[in-house]
């Protein structure tokens, strides 16, 4: 395969901007959950920039307005983790798949875990349940203040808190607590985060101090982050992308306040000369109205990152690429104030991709491997690349007539046949061997693309791509047959081309090759 050489990569995170429930989302108590279609049904919705990349032509967005002329390729990625949070969700979407959730402890931390916790720190533990933040303090803030005990307490998520008042416990010293927290959660208590929360103030009047501090979890294995900075490439966050990595495998960071200027700063990164990747975490869809369940409020901020997004694109340069996506759902119109397990929508964007869409695909990963392939470094991963198919109209084809592959009818031949036939304004249709028991009414896969395609209106053809092979097993090449040769002649110029497929590639022929004095009236 061609080399790519982009020498910038973009990938924006739209947090929870799911497209639409996972099969399995019952499983997850989000049946039906869907937070696009939440936000378009707001009436709030205006974003021509998305559509003209094509989103509402990812399978099952119609709603959102389909787009005959998409300048951007398009599909939906499913997610493969056992999980919907933020932090298994760049995981993921950075090449590492986890079979289990993040531990959450509805219950309190167990007894051995505080005791090693104790100690540790030489201290007590108060509170140990799920609890409000502000109120965690008001109700256990004196007890603290008399015995010098640490309040510990959890939430729904991932989460180790430490409250303790800044004059019981310096600073330095409850952060220290919180690192000995981080080293000792592992494995099955490996929380998402440890969080010091210092309050300040006297009895009735205390509150939370602006020195919280959170120590994320590392990856549990090599990210695509930690192989494009061992290549030498920048990689740059933006937004909470350094918190979710705890760090790992970036060069440069860029803390942001939310989604103004997350925009604002990677503007200004698309004004600076950088090779490699730059990561861009948007969070305030999910933090501000998702969980909220504030679907105008959502609807309008993601108005407003359509408008950035227009004069975005006119920043980049010949040799970028822009990846949009999401990390998990938060459907503001559910019933629960929770993520949901949905698919994410991906749009890729480019001089050099094709306007193209790529179907449903089973796992966010396949962004850490296009990631790696447009940056030339290799890094192998449960995703593969679409990077073949979005810079490569053959390869496109080929897995095109690959996939048409899988519906063919052969009962009586065994043999299946799958075909992408493209025409002259841009659009594929496939075709399938479609077999007969009377043996002779059978149709080849070919002339079912040429049916669909002429019945439907077109008439100018650039190329076909076939591939072939018995029980769908593809075979060498599967050269398409006379009676298929002569229905092209009727429709195509002898330079039309015809693309056979093999099991590791293709080899291309013109028409005048394969049917040299082709009959015609
Ligand atoms: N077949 C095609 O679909 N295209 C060709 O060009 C050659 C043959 C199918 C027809 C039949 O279902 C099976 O292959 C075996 O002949």
């Amino acid at each position: 395969m061609q080399k790519s050489h982009f020498k910038r990569v973009f990938l924006i995170v739209l947090d929870s901007l799911g497209a639409g429930e996972l099969p399995d989302a019952a499983a997850f108590g989000d049946k039906g959950a869907h937070t696009l279609r939440s936000l378009s049904r707001s009436g709030r919705l205006y974003i021509p920039n998305l559509r003209r990349l094509g989103i509402g032509n990812i399978e099952g967005l119609g709603f959102l307005g389909t787009d005959d002329r998409q300048e951007g390729a398009c599909c939906k990625l499913g997610e493969r983790s056992n999980g919907k949070d933020s932090t298994i969700g760049h995981w993921e979407m950075s090449g590492v798949i986890s079979p289990c959730p993040l531990p959450t402890f509805p219950d309190g931390f167990p007894q051995e875990i505080l005791d090693e916790f104790s100690r540790i720190t030489g201290r007590g533990v108060l509170c140990n349940k799920p609890y409000s933040g502000t109120q965690v303090i008001a109700d256990y803030g004196e007890e603290h203040m008399r015995t010098g005990d640490l309040i510990v307490y959890t939430s729904a998520d991932s989460v180790f808190q430490i409250a303790a008042h800044e004059d019981v416990v310096p600073l330095d010293e409850l952060y220290r607590y919180c690192e000995a927290a981080r080293k000792m959660l592992r494995g099955q208590y490996g929380v998402g985060r440890v969080i010091a929360r210092p309050f300040i103030g006297q009895p009735g009047g205390f509150t939370r101090s602006a020195h919280r501090h959170d120590y994320s979890v590392e990856p549990p294995s090599r990210t695509v982050l930690d192989a494009l900075k061992e290549a030498g490439r920048d990689v740059i966050s933006v937004g909470k992308i350094k918190d979710l990595f705890a760090g790992r495998g970036l060069t440069e960071t860029h803390p942001t306040s939310g989604n103004a200027e997350g925009m604002a700063v990677t503007a200004s990164l698309a004004e600076k000369d950088f090779n490699g990747l730059c990561f861009v975490n948007l969070v305030d869809f999910d933090m501000l109205y998702g969980h909220r369940q504030d679907a105008e409020g959502y609807a309008n901020a993601l108005s407003a990152f359509d408008e950035w997004l227009g004069g975005f694109l006119g920043q980049l340069r010949e040799e970028d690429l822009l990846l949009i996506t999401a990390d998990h759902g938060c459907d503001p119109s559910d019933s629960s104030t929770d993520h949901t397990r949905e698919y994410i929508p991906l749009l890729a964007y480019g001089r050099r991709i094709l306007p193209l869409n790529l179907g449903v695909r089973s796992t966010f990963a396949d962004i850490a491997a296009t990631v790696a392939g447009a940056l030339d470094v290799e890094y192998p991963c449960p995703g593969s690349s679409l990077l073949g198919e979005l810079t490569d109209l053959r390869t496109h084809l080929r897995a095109r007539a690959v996939d048409a592959m899988h519906c063919s009818y052969s009962p009586y031949s065994g043999f299946r046949v799958g075909a992408a036939l493209l025409c002259e304004g841009g659009r594929i249709y496939t075709g399938c061997n479609i077999e007969n028991s009377a043996y002779s009414p059978t149709i080849c896969a070919e002339r079912t693309a040429f049916a669909k395609a002429v019945s439907e209106g077109e008439r100018n053809f650039r190329m076909i791509a076939i591939a072939g092979g018995k029980e769908g097993v593809m075979q060498a090449i599967c050269p398409p047959c006379g009676v298929c040769r002569q229905v092209m002649r009727e429709f195509c110029e002898s330079d039309f081309e015809i693309i056979l497929v093999s099991p590791d590639g293709y080899e291309c022929h013109t028409l005048a090759e394969l049917l040299p004095l082709g009959f015609s009236l």
